[in-house]
């Protein structure tokens, strides 16, 4: 079985999965049963200043979205940070880090945007022995309207301004998480690596509302007939997730810079492309919550499994490899030519791929007695719409043309060579370079 020790940032863990902060990671209770099932390590449900606690709604706190299984595929939640005392929090994560010296214990913290309230905090995080600091930039509610959260996280120069507090204030690795919820996800990341930051994570919640309720008109979750808005995790937010860290991983500013990935990171398949795409480990809240802790087992064996298959012998021997795919539409080789091919043995005869294919995309599909579909390579663009919506899994596969081909459709011989847009005959730019 391939070892999956994983060290990000100086911290060895048995493996690189790591809760995120969040209820899973909000007591020991809680992070001792998380160890014990298996987790690498965890990120403290996010701390705040000492004080009275933080106040909670005492109605529903998570609305969901479900896929026609029930199967959950993505909450929101208008949660705030933890509402038990500061130095509770502390002496537990002084205990459990003693009891797990193996695992990661990072301290999530957000305190108001002043030096005094950071200067304050630290050192007493500090003498927990926890293995670093994780800067909550991110939560899009309750938090963000005090001028924390992602109020922070949406101003860089706030970002770089914490951040250098915090590596001036604290002496083990500080990683800054950040928000969604912002344009380009460049900024913030730079502004964290300009501060000093040793590593960023992402992402935190999206800002959302995941439905109305029509009978009430109240938006969901509903506190006495009034909806706010929330943060939305889980399965559907994973492709916003990848993204903004190949953004990040590929910038020539922040590239090299570590990055914890989060996100929607459900099975070892998930995980496995957060590193792919550079990240060092990935966290996980949502499907913990969904599955249970114990889901880690399948995470790791899946993941071992796969690492062997490969034959990669550590977690190193992946993660980055997509980053140098990752490109700009005006880079993609418009010389390859490909086309959707049915596989009749596997067809059930449904239709699908017909009526998307007719009515919304390139009317390819011939639709033959008996209900035969076949595609004719004539009109076909590849654009992958039947692909998508067969329900049969590889029944419809993208079939690439080779070089010396004819394409039916265009009549042009397919090229050996590569050519893309910045180069393309059409791009008044490229003729004007010319
Ligand atoms: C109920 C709930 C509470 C959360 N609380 C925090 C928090 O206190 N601090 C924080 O940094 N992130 C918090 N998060 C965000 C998660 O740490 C994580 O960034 C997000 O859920 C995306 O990961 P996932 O798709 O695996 O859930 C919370 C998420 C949920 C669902
Ligand atoms: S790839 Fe697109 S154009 Fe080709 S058959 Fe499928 S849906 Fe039609
Ligand atoms: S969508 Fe798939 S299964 Fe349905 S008719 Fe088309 S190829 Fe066959």
């Amino acid at each position: 079985m391939a070892d999956l020790t994983t060290t990000f940032l100086g911290i060895t863990t048995p493996n690189p999965f790591w809760l995120a902060s969040a209820p899973p990671t909000d007591k020991e209770y809680n992070v001792r049963r998380a160890f014990e099932a298996g987790w690498g390590g965890v990120v403290w449900k996010t701390l705040g200043e000492d004080g009275p606690p933080v106040v909670n709604v005492n109605g529903p706190r998570y609305g969901v979205i479900h896929g026609a299984d029930r199967r959950v595929l993505g909450i929101n939640n208008i949660e705030l940070i933890t509402d038990r005392p500061l130095q509770t929090n502390l002496d537990e994560i002084t205990r459990v880090k003693k009891d797990y010296p193996d695992r990661a214990i990072i301290a999530s913290i957000m305190v108001p945007c002043e030096e005094g309230a950071w200067k304050a905090i630290l050192p007493r995080v500090a003498e927990t022995g926890c293995d670093g600091i994780e800067l909550n930039f991110g939560c899009p509610h309750g938090m963000s309207e005090r001028g924390m959260g992602a109020a922070v996280g949406q101003v860089p120069e706030y970002i770089e301004m914490v951040t250098r507090w915090c590596k001036e204030f604290y002496g083990k690795p500080v990683i800054v998480k950040l928000t969604p919820n912002i344009t380009d996800i460049r900024y913030p990341a730079r502004a964290a690596k300009k501060g000093g930051a040793d590593a960023v994570s992402l992402i935190n919640t999206v800002s959302s509302i995941t439905s109305v309720n029509l009978d009430t008109f109240s938006p969901e979750p509903s506190i006495d007939g009034k909806g706010s808005h929330g943060g939305y995790c889980g399965p559907a937010v994973k492709p916003i997730a990848i993204n903004m860290v190949a953004e990040i991983a590929r910038d020539a500013e922040t590239r090299g810079l570590p990055i914890s990935g989060i996100g929607g990171v459900t099975t070892w398949r998930d995980a496995a492309e957060f590193m792919a795409l550079g990240c060092g480990n990935v966290q996980v809240c949502t499907a913990a919550m969904t599955y249970g802790f114990r889901i880690v087992q399948e995470m790791i064996s899946g993941l071992s499994q796969w690492m062997d298959e490969k034959g990669y012998t550590s977690t190193a021997d992946f993660i980055g490899r997509a980053v140098p795919n990752v490109t700009d539409w005006q880079y993609l080789n418009l010389n390859y030519v490909a086309k959707a091919k049915i596989d009749q043995d596997a067809c059930i005869k449904c239709g699908r791929c017909y009526a998307a294919c007719e009515d919304t995309s390139h009317q390819a599909i011939w639709m033959h007695p008996g209900r035969v579909f076949e595609v004719n390579d004539a009109e076909c663009v590849a654009c992958n719409l039947c692909v998508d919506v067969c329900p049969v899994e590889n029944c419809i596969s993208m079939v690439p043309m080779q070089p010396g081909q004819t394409d039916p459709r265009t009549g042009r011989v397919v090229s050996p060579d590569y050519a893309n847009w910045t180069t393309h005959p059409n791009n008044p730019s490229a003729r004007a370079a010319e």
